[in-house]
Formats: C-alpha cells, structure tokens, sequence
C-alpha cells in the first residue's frame, strides 16, 4: 500500500485516484496524523502532497521523521518535494513570482520514475503550479528533468529511491502524470497493480461496521446513482441495521419510482420506506414560480417528510449519504469565500445535526465514474449505474412558472421520447446529461386541417467532466428533427420543439 500524506493540497484527491488506476491500495492522512497512519500501515511507499504553506516559514507543517527512517521510497510533489529537500539538508526558497499553468520540461537524465516512459532527450507538458522552489538540492539528489522555470522540475535520489517533482502529475494537464505515479507505485515501490474496486468494498464494509457497531442507520434515497450505490454498500456491511426512505416527491422522470422501488425491495431485498408524497408537493408547488421558491420549498418539504418517517421507524443513530468527493470540494470552497448563491442545491444538510446523527459517507473519496464502477462491483443493473445526474428538485426546475401535475405529466412523456431516441441511436453515454424544458410560452401550430395552440418545449443536452462548465451536445444531423417530430405528434399538449444550445458559463445546466 502507500499512504499519501496530505498537506492540504486542493487535489490531493486525485493523487490517491491516479494510485487507485494504477492498481494500489492508498489512504491519505492528513500531516498532523501522517506519523500514527505511518505507523500501522507500514506502507511500501509514501507521497507527499502539494499544499498552501510555504516550507520557508516557521512553523510550516513537516513530514513525520519515521518516513524517512524506513527506508521506503519517497515521492515529494510540489510542496512535497520542498519540504523532502528541507528535511534532508537542502534549502527552499521563496519565489517573488509563481509558475502557473503549462509547461514543458526537458528529460536530462534516467531514472526509476522513466522506465518505459521517458528516454533523455525528450519533452514533456507538464501543469505547474508553485510559488517557492528548491534553492539547493539536499545531499543524494540530482536534477532529472528540468524547464525555464523550474531547473529542479524532476529531482531524484535512485540510491534512496526518494523522487521531487515541481508540478502536479496528478491533474490531467500533465498528459504522463497518471503513468509517473504508476510508475512509483508499481516499478520503484514494487506493488503489484492488482488492486481492485472488489478490494474497495471489502474494506469499506469493513470501515462501516467499525464506525457503525450496532447502531441503526437510515439512509434517504433520492433516486440517483450515489445514494443507491451507498446504500447497497452500507447494507451489504450492516444487513438490516439500514433502513432506507425514498421521499417520491412525484417529481421524477418515467418509470424512475418503479425502477428504484423493485430494486431496493425486489433485487436486494433492502428493507425501503417509500413515502408517495407527490400530492403533498404538488399542493405546496401551486402558484410558485420564482425558481428559488420552488427550490427552498421542495428542499424543506423534503426534510420534513423525511424526518417523520425517521420519527415513525424510531431515529436512528446514523445518517447515510452517497457524498462523493467533488460535492466535498465545492463545499468547502464555498464557505469563507465572496461567492454568490447561484441556485440552492436541494440536499439534506441540516438534518443530522437536528436529527442527532452521525454521518456514514463511504464514497466521500470517490470520483463519480469510481462511483459507478462500484455500483457495478455491487451488481446493480448498467441502465441504472450509467444513468446521466438528476438533480434533486427533480422536474419541478425544469416547468419555468407554475409546476403542476398535468404539466409534470406532459414533460415526463417529451422527456421520455427523447432520451429513449438517444439510447436507440447510441448516444446516451457520450452525454453528461439530456433532458426536456416545458417552457410557460405557448405558440401557434396547425395539425391536421386544425389550429393548434399549445406549450413550447426546449431540449437540452450537454457533455461537461464535473457539471462545473458544459458545452450543448452536437447531434448528428437528423435526429433533433426526428424527435421534434415524434414529440408534437405523440405528446397532447406540445406544439413546437427547439434546442438549447447555450453553454455554462454563460448559461447554467438546468433552466431554473
Ligand atoms: P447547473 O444547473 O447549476 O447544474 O449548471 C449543475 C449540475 O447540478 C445538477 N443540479 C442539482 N443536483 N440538487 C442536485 O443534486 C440540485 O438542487 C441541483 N440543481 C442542479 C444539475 O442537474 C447539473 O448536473
């Protein structure tokens, strides 16, 4: 294994996923614990993260002296690699201006790290991102590869095995960063490559009945991929400890209720509350249309009714939830900062602490495609594991102005017919996420020997990596209008199609 010491680095993360493809178990520690973690998992090699200190102050955090008395192999990566130097004799310092963004370094010599990679001679982009750098080298290191910018870009130590880079390998902005770190972890460090996501479950369902002993669980589904895929998980760990509440708000697409209720009860015989709560929200929806209205009361409402079953079942002492590490990100750099709400995100923050819960998390490090494959891992079915984000307001942001029941209806028939054409020509999986708008505008048609005038409807499709930034989907060129045409014909209610081919930024990915 490898411990990956954290120094508080925004993509230390991606550290331990680009260790998980290349097929080694990994756990990162934060500095302050890294000794004691150290200490029990007796790792075949160590990682130090980037972070935001500067190794030239005083009081800057350290790497634990064990790591280097072990005699283990040492990848130092950014602020890694300055504090690797200050710890074994050499000197940082700071830089008055930074090094940020694309660069290309220059192989100088072989090492460990190159094998079957890099020869001499050859450059490679690399994603730079520091502001101090190594002044001298401490006693054992040569300079391996080198740029404008940084002549101590790859620093190495074959005798001790101990490795510096100046840039970030983990980000996919250094094309070979994933295979440098294989190459650490499999080729210096000599671990197999043959870990697995069998090997994820197997010790999280240990670390579930660790933190959970006999304590009672209750987990709220909401139809998606990561709350399901946690609940299996947990329930494979715990059996019938778990119970699971679905709040059907009635605002899902066609068919989805259904699929999650024979699932859980059917397939996995998880004991699931299902609370059919859509005339509840359909009441409260009538006469809203300011989009954060809409949000806040489907958000409160959504707590409320889940609180009351939890209430029914008698509490629990655990609250289940598919957090994955890109939620964790965003919310810690959104609080402190100036940013602006641009949408209340409907989840269930605030029950725990209310409800007296702990929080179970077992995908909290987890990337949402790692997510998916441990949802196959655990057998659910691929129509459900592939599905593309649903957010959690469900079709009520999608109905711009009043939301109601015959709206909802209308919508989850167009919303139906387009992404079964998706799937049918193949495309389902090269989008992020496709979905119908039931726009408050109506126009003039004819149909038949009649007029018509009924609602517009606009569809969406975009590829995006996070959901953060996203690009309208290009279709090929006959298929919007086979759909447009297949929509108006088979929908009562819709007379005109159009398509949204917005980008965010300027626009967002939901309507509302
Ligand atoms: P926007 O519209 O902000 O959406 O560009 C970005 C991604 O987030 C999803 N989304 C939500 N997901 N609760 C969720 O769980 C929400 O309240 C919510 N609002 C938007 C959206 O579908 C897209 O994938």
């Amino acid at each position: 294994s490898i411990l990956i010491v954290d120094f508080g680095s925004q993509v230390t993360q991606l550290i331990a996923r680009r260790v998980r493809e290349a097929g080694v178990y990994s756990e990162i520690a934060p500095f302050q614990s890294a000794a004691e973690v150290f200490d029990r998992m007796r790792p075949r090699g160590v990682i130090l993260s980037g972070g935001p200190a500067s190794v030239a102050d005083a009081g800057s955090p350290r790497a634990p002296q064990a790591v280097f008395d072990a005699g283990v192999p040492v990848l130092g990566i950014c602020y890694g690699q300055q504090v690797m130097n200050a710890q074994l004799g050499g000197r940082v310092e700071k830089g008055n201006s930074g090094e940020f963004g694309e660069a290309y370094v220059a192989v100088d010599a072989g090492c460990g790290l190159f094998d079957g990679l890099w020869q001499e001679g050859e450059r490679h982009q690399v994603w730079m991102s520091h502001g101090d750098h190594v002044a001298a080298l401490a006693p054992g290191f040569r300079p391996v590869a080198s740029s404008p910018g940084a002549p101590f870009a790859i620093t190495a130590d074959e005798e001790r095995r101990y490795y510096g880079m100046q840039f970030h390998p983990e980000v996919v902005h250094t094309p070979d960063g994933g295979k440098l770190i294989a190459n650490f972890a499999r080729h210096v460090c000599g671990l197999a490559g043959d870990w697995t996501m069998a090997e994820f479950r197997a010790t999280k369902i240990e670390e579930i009945r660790a933190q959970v002993g006999t304590g009672r669980v209750i987990c709220g589904l909401s139809g998606g991929v990561d709350s399901a895929v946690a609940a299996v998980l947990i329930h494979e760990a715990i059996g019938e400890q778990l119970t699971c509440v679905y709040v059907d708000h009635g605002l899902m697409r066609a068919g989805e209720s259904e699929q999650v209720v024979s699932l859980f009860r059917g397939h996995y015989n998880i004991p699931l509350v299902h609370v059919e709560a859509e005339t509840l929200f359909m009441n409260g929806l009538a006469g809203v249309t300011d989009p954060e209205a809409k949000r806040k009361f489907i958000g409160k409402t959504f707590i409320e009714v889940f609180e009351e079953e939890a209430r029914k079942i008698g509490g629990a002492d655990f609250l289940a939830q598919g957090t994955l590490y890109p939620d964790v990100i965003e919310s810690v750099s959104f609080t402190g900062g100036p940013s602006v709400t641009i949408k209340s995100h409907h989840n269930v923050g605030g029950l725990p602490e209310r409800m007296n819960m702990k929080l179970v998390e077992p995908l909290r490090e987890l990337f949402k495609d790692e997510v998916r494959d441990l949802g196959r891992e655990l057998g659910l079915p691929e129509v459900f594991v592939g599905r593309h984000p649903f957010p959690g307001p469900g079709l009520a942001i999608r109905i711009p102005g009043e939301v109601t029941k015959e709206r909802c209806d209308i919508l989850r028939k167009a919303d139906a017919i387009y992404l079964e054409e998706i799937r049918a020509a193949g495309l389902y999986d090269a989008i992020w996420q496709a979905f119908a708008v039931l726009l408050p505008v109506r126009s003039v048609g004819v149909m038949g020997d009649g007029r018509t005038y009924d609602s517009v409807l606009a569809l969406r499709a975009v590829t995006s990596t996070d959901g953060m930034t996203a690009q309208a989907f290009q279709f090929p060129g006959d298929f919007l209008p086979r759909v447009a045409t297949r929509i108006v014909n088979e929908v009562k209610g819709v007379n005109r199609v159009t398509y949204d081919y917005t980008s965010k930024p300027p626009g967002t990915i939901e309507w509302e």
